[in-house]
């Protein structure tokens, strides 16, 4: 099996990367790419973690033999936000690293399973997807934009206002990764009731969690820790499922289109990434208002990725 990892010097990318060395099966090999300098460092810092994962670091010229044979490929490459920044703040730049990378995939891995974590993740998605499908070697079961930071943070605020134990807390998170296309269905969170009133602070809290980190980190980057954790837990789960395990996740994928083309929702992992899409379950009149509220805007995310590939030449 070989992991890997595009932006691996970045926040996100060495936090995720120290996770995966200690967590990936025995015998994987793990790739680090990265355009800044330190990334063979970081590669060689990493190797002396006793695990038997095998990693190797990979500079700007090598993104090619980073990628071949790849059977999963992270992708946190690219710029993070900063105080007053919206995540569609970041296309401009964003954009072109993953279409970029999307494009180095379908030449020297078009059947690994890939998960974007660049933002804004509503549109980095499409952008993969446009370009897979430009050179015919789209299958939506191999594309996820990675959620999973919202369906954690979900469970921990859930726990800390309900005095419970997180890892004991469930909370479904579906829709988007931004503002309001993130939506937490509370009303199917198991053995907990909430008022009115806590159902919108804490929806409230949920979409808005970023840009409490954003502001905490005050100019220094976004969440790189918690996602770091969120990418290795999906990555792992991802693992799993091409080993023969069935896993479920919350993940942005290519759906029926019941709701939007890409949209967050509970997916079982299997030997060929998406294994069956699972149903969003029943919405509360709260949620299905929030739903039909955030739709256009999410639409409207996706075709701009659409368009951005479409223009290019
Ligand atoms: N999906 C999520 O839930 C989620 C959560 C937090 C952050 N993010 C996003 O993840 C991305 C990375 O965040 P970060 O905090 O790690 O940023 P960072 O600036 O710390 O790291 C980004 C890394 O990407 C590298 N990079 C840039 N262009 C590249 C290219 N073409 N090829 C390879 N590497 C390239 C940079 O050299 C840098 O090391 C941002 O877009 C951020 O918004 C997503």
């Amino acid at each position: 099996m070989k992991v890997a990892v595009l932006g691996a010097a970045g926040g996100i990318g060495q936090a995720l990367s120290l996770l995966l060395k200690l967590n990936l099966p025995a015998g994987t090999d793990l790739a680090l790419y990265d355009l800044a300098p330190v990334t063979p460092g970081v590669a060689v810092d990493l190797s002396h973690i006793p695990t038997a994962v095998k990693i190797t670091g990979f500079g700007k010229e090598d993104l090619d033999k980073a990628l071949i044979g790849a059977d999963i490929v992270m992708i946190p490459a690219g710029m993070p936000r900063k105080p007053g920044m919206d995540r569609s703040d970041l296309f401009n730049i964003n954009a072109g690293v993953v279409k970029t990378l999307a494009e180095a995939i379908v030449v020297n891995c078009p059947k690994a399973l890939v998960g974007v974590i660049t933002n804004p993740v509503n549109t980095t998605v499409a952008i993969a997807a446009e370009v897979f499908k430009k050179a015919g070697t789209y299958d939506p079961k191999r594309l996820f934009g990675v959620t999973t930071l919202d369906v954690i943070r979900a469970e921990t605020f859930v726990a800390e206002l309900k005095g419970k134990n997180p890892e004991e807390i469930i909370v479904p998170v579906i829709g988007g990764h931004s503002g309001t296309t993130i939506l937490p269905l509370l009303s199917q969170v198991k053995d907990v009731a909430f008022t009115d009133e806590e159902v919108s602070s804490l929806t409230y809290r949920i979409q808005n969690a970023g840009t409490e980190v954003v502001e905490a980190k005050a100019g220094g980057g976004s969440a790189t820790l918690s996602m770091g954790q969120a990418a290795a837990r999906f990555c792992v789960s991802l693992i799993k499922g091409l080993q023969g395990e069935k896993v479920t996740e919350y993940a942005y994928v290519e759906g029926q289109g019941e709701h939007a083309r890409f949209f967050a929702q509970p997916i079982v992992l299997g030997k060929n990434g998406v294994e069956a899409l699972l149903p969003i379950g029943e919405l509360s009149a709260y949620e299905q208002k929030a739903m039909n509220d955030m739709l256009g805007t999410l639409k409207a995310d996706i075709t701009l990725g659409e368009e951005f590939v479409a223009n290019a030449n």
